[in-house]
């Protein structure tokens, strides 16, 4: 079971280039270990390292394998069997004939090595991969693709695969099931890859390979048919991302580059959404010519890590402003247990890649009980906006760092955009004057542009409180609360500190305990209505020696005068605070973490869009 990020490459040029600049690419799913196999039609030779892409790269530099102009490759990010060089993939069967890269999880791998080590294989590595071409040498019918489809049906699970065959040595073969796998093509060359970031240097012409289906690569064709063998005529999609959203430009890492682009990414997502006071979503219209909103008697929430925190976000506001009850759930808890769930639930499905398996199972079991689905992603053709009944692009452009940032901004004003557009088309909420929250909508990219200069300059003093500490607490009220949660989240992905966030009137029922002389606290005090009793949860802790950090708005002076360091962000609406209050977090976390030394942008043990549950 492996979460990883899988190459593939044939035509006239040399294949490793390709493969390593490819999985380079991709290296934000998963960064334990590598490897690739290459052919030049006599034989294959693979290579695998422990560790990144650069490490494998050193090793073919310093013991070059043979050149060819095919070959598959593979990012690790293990789940099942260690990170190690035998491992990682590409696997092969005894004699060296199947060569396999998967990503995903084969769910009966057991039961099947069961048969094959009864039938005498010799396994050398403990993943289920490994399954795979010793099953592909059992049914071998010297037919390569009628052995793979032999295969295909014994394994259970989601799984994406590209296979060689060394008497096949100009085809690769590609399988999707529920897990993500493009194939691009080329002139005299084709390309495959768990995601447009690696293809998008050779060709933005591409086709997602679909469950069922399986995709012969050759440098002249690529050619779709589904397993029974039924010729599919692939309708090929351009990518609209360019290269240059991809590359680093003057950036030391992905991170701090998708942080500065949040007044391009919000301004984005607002695109054409505002009108005349009103709010339109032409993708969502359908939903409400189908379904007049007080058809919902419920809308419930669920998403994972930062996905999750913005809905609890978005729950805390449509609360305030729809009469029905609003509730958010974690992905893999929804997806085992949940309340009654019928047509009268609308489920929104939070997920920045649109691949998050968690969040999958979550939207498959709301469909199962009938409930209405919206996925609101970053990927419009993802598994998850695939399944969802409707879809709301969050168009945030690629997010390559594995710490989520402008997706959690541009999922916030998503949800904010949705609020009020199903507000504005029924008469079963609140009556609530928008025009002051669409002002400020409008206005968002820009007071997001001045929170990155002022937070820039402060940030060196704010980055202090993390210093030699290895705890730190967040706590707020109201929205700055679940804001804390985001905020304690990146402090733990890339900084590796032990950062706890609270709701700052429970700190006196319990956690107080905690709380040392010096401890950090940065306590968020964006929301004016909540400021009075803020202060007084600062002063219970300043009272225990806390060093408490305030973050609040130009133009209030309480926290100044009750904190050890304050910083000032810009005013907008107290919706919106989360919005704006998030970027000296993560600015926070990013030096805290870049401070210590750490690869912010591959945080250890961690990865970006997790394919298994
Ligand atoms: C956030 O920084 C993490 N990368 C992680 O918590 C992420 O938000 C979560 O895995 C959900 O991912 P998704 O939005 O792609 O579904």
């Amino acid at each position: 079971m492996d979460l990883s990020g899988i190459v593939g490459y044939v035509g006239n040029r040399s294949s490793q280039e390709i493969l390593i600049h490819g999985l380079k690419n991709l290296e934000y799913r998963g960064y334990d270990s590598a490897g690739i196999a290459v052919s030049n039609e006599k034989t294959i030779e693979v290579r695998r390292e422990k560790g990144q892409i650069q490490d494998l790269e050193a090793s073919l530099q310093l013991d070059p394998i043979l050149k060819g102009n095919l070959g598959i490759g593979h990012t690790r990010w293990a789940s099942h069997g260690t990170p190690s060089v035998t491992n990682s993939h590409p696997l092969s069967d005894t004699n060296g004939k199947y060569f396999v890269v998967h990503n995903g999880i084969i769910e009966n791998y057991r039961e099947l090595r069961k048969g094959l080590v009864a039938d005498g294989v010799d396994f050398q590595t403990d993943t289920d991969t490994e399954v795979i071409p010793h099953l592909l040498a059992k049914y071998d019918t010297g037919n390569f693709l009628d052995t793979v489809r032999q295969v295909l049906p014994l394994l259970k699970g989601s799984f994406a695969l590209a296979i060689m065959c060394s008497t096949n040595p100009n085809t690769i073969i590609a399988i999707s099931q529920e897990n993500p796998l493009i194939v691009g093509f080329g002139l005299k060359e084709g390309f495959l890859a768990s995601d447009i970031s690696a293809l998008l240097p050779y060709t933005k012409e591409i086709y997602p390979i679909k469950n069922n289906e399986i995709a012969m690569i050759t440098s002249e064709r690529i050619t779709i048919e589904t397993l029974d063998g039924e010729p599919i005529h692939p309708k090929k999609v351009l990518i609209e991302w360019d290269q240059e959203e991809i590359d680093l430009h003057e950036y030391d890492y992905f991170m701090l580059k998708e942080i500065m682009e949040q007044p391009k990414t919000i301004k984005k997502t607002l695109e054409g959404k505002i009108k005349n006071s009103h709010v339109r979503i032409a993708e969502l219209e359908p939903l409400l010519n189908q379904y007049e909103f007080h058809h919902f008697e419920k809308i419930d929430i669920v998403g994972n890590g930062t996905s999750y925190h913005s809905g609890m976000v978005g729950k805390k506001v449509m609360e305030q402003l729809f009469r029905i009850p609003v509730e958010v759930h974690i992905s893999s808890e929804f997806s085992n247990e949940h309340g009654h769930l019928s047509n009268r639930n609308l489920v929104i499905v939070l997920s920045q890649s649109g691949e998050t398996a968690d969040s999958l199972s979550a939207l498959k079991e709301a469909k199962r009980n009938d409930c209405v689905t919206i996925a609101i992603t970053n990927k419009k053709r993802s598994n998850i906006a695939r399944i969802a009944d409707y879809m709301l692009l969050t168009n945030a452009g690629p997010e390559l760092a594995v710490a989520a940032t402008k997706a959690y901004t541009s999922q916030i004003t998503s949800l904010i955009l949705l609020t009020i557009f199903l507000s504005q088309h029924s008469d079963k909420t609140n009556a609530y004057d928008y025009t002051e929250l669409l002002d400020a909508l409008v206005q968002l990219p820009d007071v997001v542009e001045q929170t990155l200069i002022m937070t820039q300059d402060a940030i060196d003093s704010f980055a202090q409180v993390t210093n030699d500490q290895d705890h730190l607490f967040l706590i707020g009220r109201g929205l700055d609360y679940v804001l804390a949660l985001e905020g304690a989240l990146k402090l733990q992905e890339v900084a590796y500190l032990h950062a706890d966030a609270y709701a700052a009137g429970e700190v006196k029922h319990g956690t107080m305990a905690l709380i040392t002389p010096g401890v950090p606290v940065i306590a968020l005090a964006t929301q004016a209505h909540l400021r009075g009793k803020l202060v007084s949860n600062i002063r219970e802790l300043k009272t225990r020696e806390a060093f408490v950090v305030g973050v609040t708005t130009v133009g209030d002076d309480a926290v100044g005068e009750v904190v050890d360091q304050v910083l000032y962000i810009p005013e907008a609406h107290p919706y919106l605070m989360p919005i704006v209050a998030a970027i000296p977090l993560q600015l926070l976390a990013y030096y805290a973490g870049t401070v210590r030394g750490y690869n912010v942008d591959r945080p250890r043990n961690l990865a970006k869009s997790l394919t298994v549950e």
